[in-house]
């Protein structure tokens, strides 16, 4: 089985959701840049202040903290530890970075079009405490508007209105694209198309993983 594996995609491709099923199902640790920068925005440190503007529009936050943040978290888990990467590399520095301190076997590339990512996102809702995800018509939680895991109230994140995702996507397309080719020249690329229920594409990512 893989055991550094890159989660590659759009926003709103659906990394989070297979990544959290990867957690539950086989005991991976999931770094999720995205999860830990909201939480530092939330609990007003130093880089949440620094951060925030950044996520507020869509754009990435810059490289040097990220992967300093990122070499902080990695070094905190033992070596044998079975690690998904979420939202992170994000550029080829960054890339650069990760593989000097890990050696990644799999990097899964999410393939979605982008209309799809756009009713995705406009349509998720999260849960702000656990940062479980949810979407209003394929995913809805069990009880309107709270959290299936921990109660707590769903919200809209301030990044998935239309006009914030679509800024995004650009910025996904100048900044993160290129990590496609990037790993396809390492020889660990897996495209997987990412349309279709959430588990029939967790069928292809387990297939990817095992
Ligand atoms: P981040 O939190 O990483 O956001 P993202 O990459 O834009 O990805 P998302 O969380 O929006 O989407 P996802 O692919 O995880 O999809 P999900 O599973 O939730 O980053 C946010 C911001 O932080 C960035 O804009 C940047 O500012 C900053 N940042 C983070 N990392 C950074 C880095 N490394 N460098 C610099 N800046 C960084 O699914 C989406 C929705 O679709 C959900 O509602 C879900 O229920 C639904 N869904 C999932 N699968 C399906 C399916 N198969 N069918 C139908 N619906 C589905």
């Amino acid at each position: 089985m893989k055991t550094k594996i890159v989660l590659l995609g759009p926003p709103g491709s659906g990394k989070g959701t297979q990544g959290e099923k990867l957690c539950e199902q086989y005991g991976f640790v999931k770094l999720s840049t995205g999860d830990m920068l909201r939480e530092a925005v939330r609990k007003g440190t130093a880089l949440g202040v620094k951060a925030d503007g950044y996520m507020k529009s869509g754009a990435l936050v810059p490289n040097d903290l990220i992967i300093a943040l990122m070499k902080e978290k990695i070094t905190s888990l033992d070596e044998g530890t079975g690690i998904i990467f979420d939202g992170f590399p994000r550029t080829v520095e960054q890339a650069n970075a990760l593989g000097e301190q890990v050696h990644i076997d799999l990097a899964l590339n999410l393939d979605v079009n982008d209309q799809e990512l756009i009713d995705r996102l406009t349509k998720r809702r999260t849960c702000p405490k656990c940062n479980a995800v949810y979407h209003l018509e394929y995913n809805p939680p069990k009880r309107a508007g709270f959290c299936d895991k921990c109660r707590s109230v769903l919200e809209l994140r301030s990044d998935d209105r239309e006009e914030t995702v679509r800024n995004r996507l650009k910025v996904y397309r100048e900044s993160t694209l290129p990590l496609i080719k990037y790993y396809e020249k390492k020889g660990n690329l897996v495209t997987i198309e990412g349309v279709g229920s959430i588990d029939e594409i967790f069928a292809k990512v387990k297939k990817a993983v095992l």
